[in-house]
């Protein structure tokens, strides 16, 4: 998968050589490349941003950088696929935008080609938007109700939990699936490691005594009621043990 990132801090990204993410990098299993918003900025101060039309608080960034870095990563992307359509994904965080989960996670992990382009101060000039979803896929993708400073923190987090489901990067894929909102959507239950006890504190019996299918029903109880204490609104409707009636997701 290969992955553009256009910002302002191409620095944040540096976290990104770390851990899993590097490793994937190093095999080729990612190809990830920075590029710094201010090289598309050509005058004297490199300026990236204005004063909003209309007035207003706050600066807002100008489009003509922002065209000549995605126009180079769209030429390029063409150039080392002749022939093949490459159609890759544009993604703005914002927090205007859909809210990412495990799902859309999964989605992006199968396409070919991301390119996130992060914001700052008031926005970006919002003709930008309107350019390239004209000319292929757009979205606006937010990572949670509350303001960031800009989208690199939350691309470094979009990035992370899609590339981490890219075939390879993750060495047991088995490690995937019992986590917390995959497979059926419920939380993941408690892990423990040796020694058996720490501080007065017992690993839970079950775990210790070898009887496997017992461990499996222990693990689930465990999902359905950690769930239900943090997050009800994820619980299946027939583990709710409540009137129907009385819940507005339903
Ligand atoms: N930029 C600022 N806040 C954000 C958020 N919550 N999600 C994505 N991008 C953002």
């Amino acid at each position: 998968m290969r992955i553009d990132v256009v910002s302002i801090f191409p620095g944040y990204f540096d976290a990104l050589e770390l851990s899993l993410l590097g490793k994937a990098k190093d095999k080729g299993l990612i190809d990830l490349r920075v590029h710094d918003l201010r090289d598309h900025a050509h005058d004297k101060h490199r300026k990236v941003d204005d004063t909003p039309a209309g007035g207003g608080a706050g600066m807002v960034m100008k489009p003509e950088p922002w065209g000549e870095a995605l126009d180079g990563i769209l030429a390029s992307a063409a150039d080392e696929a002749p022939g093949a359509d490459p159609d890759p994904l544009i993604i703005f965080p914002s927090p205007a935008g859909d809210v990412f989960n495990q799902r859309m996670a999964r989605e992006l992990a199968h396409e070919s080609h991301l390119v996130f382009g992060c914001g700052r101060y008031e926005g970006i000039d919002h003709r930008v938007f309107d350019e390239y979803s004209a000319r292929g896929r757009v979205r606006l993708v937010s990572i949670g109700d509350y303001v960031l400073n800009g989208g690199e923190v939350a691309s470094i987090a979009m990035i992370e939990a899609i590339g981490r489901l890219v075939p390879g990067v993750v060495g047991n894929p088995l490690s995937l699936v019992e986590e917390s909102h995959e497979e059926d959507g419920l939380l993941e239950y408690p892990s423990y490691t040796k020694p058996a006890s720490w501080r007065d504190r017992e690993v839970p019996p079950v775990l210790l005594g070898g009887n496997h299918a017992h461990i499996e029903k222990w693990r689930h109880e465990q999902r359905i009621e950690r769930t239900r204490q943090v997050r009800p609104d994820l619980l299946p409707r027939e583990l709710r043990g409540e009137s129907r009636g009385r819940h507005a997701a339903d």
